[in-house]
């Protein structure tokens, strides 16, 4: 699926943001590609499968989301404008025991963290980032699985206004020379996330 912009045309995006779209496009695709995601957006959708797609992102949202806590915190990054959307881990949970899977909680160590503030940005890409996508898969769920099925994680509410205050937080906090830090970062979380779905198949 392509990664299209259109209600944010005509706002500016800080060359950082350019630069990570440019270099995660094709991870991205690799990403919305993979059979556990993709059978999410594709007819026939059961609530099997949907509840095989939500135990497979357990591990990479868990692990994500850890990186940017951690690092926020470490980097003083975590509080007033520039603290990180609040986490959706807990939404993904409450999903999961909503349609009565079972799951435990990953391993903390295995949270990438980042060194410095870009580095920082580029995981706070990933991370805010796929809330964006998660709005038309959360459509998508409700209309194969009918309104009942527990879809707290992708509706997660005001995705273009996390979106917003992270291309701030970009702007303020990767200057220019540390442009290929926030990409470096970007593209190996790609990489962690990829991989963790590649695990669960
Ligand atoms: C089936 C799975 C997925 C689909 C269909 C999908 C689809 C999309 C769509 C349609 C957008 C653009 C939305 C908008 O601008 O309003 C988007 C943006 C984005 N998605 Fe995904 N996505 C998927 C999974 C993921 C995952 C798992 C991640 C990361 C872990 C991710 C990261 C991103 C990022 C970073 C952007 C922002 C791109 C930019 O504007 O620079 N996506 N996605």
């Amino acid at each position: 699926m392509t990664r299209i912009n259109a209600k944010f045309q005509g706002e500016s995006v800080p060359a950082v943001a350019q630069a990570l779209r440019y270099s995660t496009r094709s991870a991205h695709q690799r990403l919305d590609r993979h059979p556990l995601l993709q059978q999410l957006v594709r007819p026939g959708l059961s609530r099997a499968s949907y509840t095989a797609s939500l135990l497979a992102l357990y591990r990479p949202q868990a692990q994500l989301e850890a990186g940017v806590t951690v690092s926020a915190v470490r980097l003083g990054l975590a509080s007033g404008e520039a603290a990180p959307a609040p986490p959706r881990l807990p939404l993904l949970e409450a999903d999961l025991c909503g349609l009565g899977a079972v799951f435990c909680l990953p391993d903390s160590s295995e949270a990438r963290e980042a060194g410095s503030s870009a580095a920082l940005v580029g995981l706070r890409y990933v991370l805010d980032g796929s809330r964006l996508g998660g709005q038309v898969i959360a459509r998508l769920v409700v209309e194969r699985l009918g309104e009942d099925v527990p879809h707290r994680f992708f509706a997660a509410i005001d995705p273009d206004g996390h979106w917003r205050r992270f291309l701030a937080f970009s702007q303020h906090h990767c200057p220019p020379e540390d442009v290929d830090n926030a990409v470096e970062a970007a593209q190996t979380a790609f990489e962690d996330y990829l991989a963790a779905l590649d695990a669960a198949l």
